[in-house]
């Protein structure tokens, strides 16, 4: 296993259009096992992060790792999934040849263990819809779907940003055992979310970025510890204490 599943070293990119720079200087690493969520206000750089983690845009500054890989390189693409803010699902297929044509582009295997389409729909309260067309599927039902999918892939580095705000309790509570099971398997998350008492409940650490700079790197049990609250840790760490 790789000492770091995400390796984010002196990050820097200004999107062309832009007079200042969207990232300056990140660093930050994410462990095997860890949960770690990224955090900020909006436009503080979270989404385009996250794009460069996946090359989605080209780097322009600095050196990204995916389980000890460039992140350009197929090991790494293969070792990580990413799921979107704006739900991009190709509407006119069924939720089940989503999932069928994920794992395909990931070379895995439909028929492994635990790939049960039906039961991972049933879990997650949408029961008899796997047939049916995404175009049909609620927004808090394309979000489960994207979700269904990283959990059923099983990746070493899950990237998550902003699928879990607005999906119902009963599927937040889902992932918070998803996220369990993930971290006992050495599988690593980084959660991107406005949602600090879920960030409390699950996160080990969580990245603060400001205006595209790195302000905080905080460990959850620190600041909850003596009855704390990591939402005026956040804060502090904004300069809005
Ligand atoms: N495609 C783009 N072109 C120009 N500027 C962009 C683009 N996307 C984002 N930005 C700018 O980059 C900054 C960071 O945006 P983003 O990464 O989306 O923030 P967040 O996800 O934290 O809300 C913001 O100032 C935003 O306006
Ligand atoms: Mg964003």
């Amino acid at each position: 296993m790789p000492l770091t599943q995400l390796d984010v070293h002196d990050l820097g990119f200004t999107y062309r259009s832009a007079a200042t720079a969207a990232l300056s200087a990140v660093t930050f690493e994410v462990g095997p096992g860890e949960i770690v969520g990224l955090v900020g206000p909006n436009g503080s750089g979270k989404s385009t992060l996250i794009k460069l983690i996946f090359n989605l845009m080209e780097r322009q500054r600095g050196a990204i790792l995916v389980t000890g890989c460039d992140h350009r390189s197929e090991k790494a693409r293969s070792s990580a999934i990413y799921l979107p803010s704006d739900n991009e699902l190709p509407e006119f297929l069924t939720g089940r040849e989503y999932l069928r044509v994920l794992a395909g582009l990931y070379g895995h295997d439909t028929r492994a263990a635990g790939w049960d389409v039906e039961a991972r729909f049933s879990r997650f309260g949408m029961r008899g819809r796997c047939d049916h067309l995404i175009e049909d599927y609620s927004h808090g039902m394309q979000k489960k779907l994207l979700l269904s999918g990283a959990f059923l892939l099983q990746r070493q580095l899950t990237v998550i940003d902003e699928t879990l705000n607005g999906i119902d309790l009963d599927a937040v509570e889902m992932c918070k055992a998803e996220f369990h099971d993930m971290r006992g398997r050495g599988q690593s998350v980084l959660l991107c979310s406005h949602d600090f008492s879920l960030l409390e409940e699950v996160a080990d650490r969580v990245l603060v970025l400001r205006a595209g700079r790195l302000v905080a790197n905080l460990e959850v049990c620190t600041e909850l510890a003596g009855g704390g609250r990591l939402s005026h840790s956040v804060r502090a760490a904004l300069g809005r204490g």
